[in-house]
């Protein structure tokens, strides 16, 4: 089954990610932008079913323990070296097509509403580049923070920048004297 894939990620101007396995403006809390980020990834658009998240090994570790797994959601975990999932995590799959290949198998079919990209880098280059319908949520931080971890920019040949998409908030937003914009980004050719 071909399905819209969901990236949702927070860059710094520089396109960083990341920073000593955590976020880069940690340990200052964008408490607004992470409510955004759980309302978009829990909430599905048929009531009956729940929404999935698919991350790497190290996204996962960099989730709080007492956070994991992401409420509300199914959390697969993506490792070519982890032999089963780790505690918490519902699913390990050793790589992305696997991890979709479940969704559409067994117990998952008919659960699974939307898919959510949730990192790290190879992850969302990964699907960023892939073919098929796919959606940016991008979350630009306008402030620089240090970071070690990086994605590619997009490619404006692939995606379009949309006006406006439901739930997400337009205009400047600011957590903790931290400026932001929310944008959403499509896959032009599907
Ligand atoms: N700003 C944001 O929105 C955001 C979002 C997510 C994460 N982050 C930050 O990014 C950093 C973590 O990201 P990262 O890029 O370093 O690591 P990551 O992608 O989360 O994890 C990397 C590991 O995941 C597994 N993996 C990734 N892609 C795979 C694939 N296609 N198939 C199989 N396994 C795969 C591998 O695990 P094995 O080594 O076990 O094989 C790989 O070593 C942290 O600092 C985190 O806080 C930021």
């Amino acid at each position: 089954m071909s399905r819209i894939l969901n990236c949702i990620v927070a860059v710094c101007p520089d396109m960083g990610i990341g920073k000593n396995g955590n976020l880069p403006w940690h340990p200052i809390r964008l408490s607004n932008e992470l409510k955004h980020f759980q309302k978009m990834t829990m909430t599905p658009s048929d009531e009956g079913k729940k929404n999935v998240v698919i991350m790497g090994r190290k996204t996962w570790f960099s989730i709080p323990a007492a956070h994991r797994p992401l409420k509300n959601r199914i959390n697969i975990v993506l490792s070519r070296e982890l032999k089963t999932a780790p505690e918490g995590a519902h699913y390990l799959a050793s790589d992305f097509s696997s991890a979709l290949h479940l969704l559409d198998s067994g117990e998952l079919e008919k659960l699974v509403d939307q898919v959510w990209i949730i990192g790290g880098s190879s992850l969302y280059k990964e699907v960023m580049e892939r073919s098929g319908h796919r959606r940016l949520f991008v979350t630009r931080i306008l402030k620089q923070f240090d970071c070690d971890t990086f994605i590619p920019n997009f490619d404006m040949d692939k995606y379009k920048l949309l006006p406006e998409f439901p739930g997400v908030p337009v205009g400047l937003q600011e957590d903790n004297g931290v400026q932001y914009l929310f944008e959403v980004y499509e896959s032009i050719k599907h």
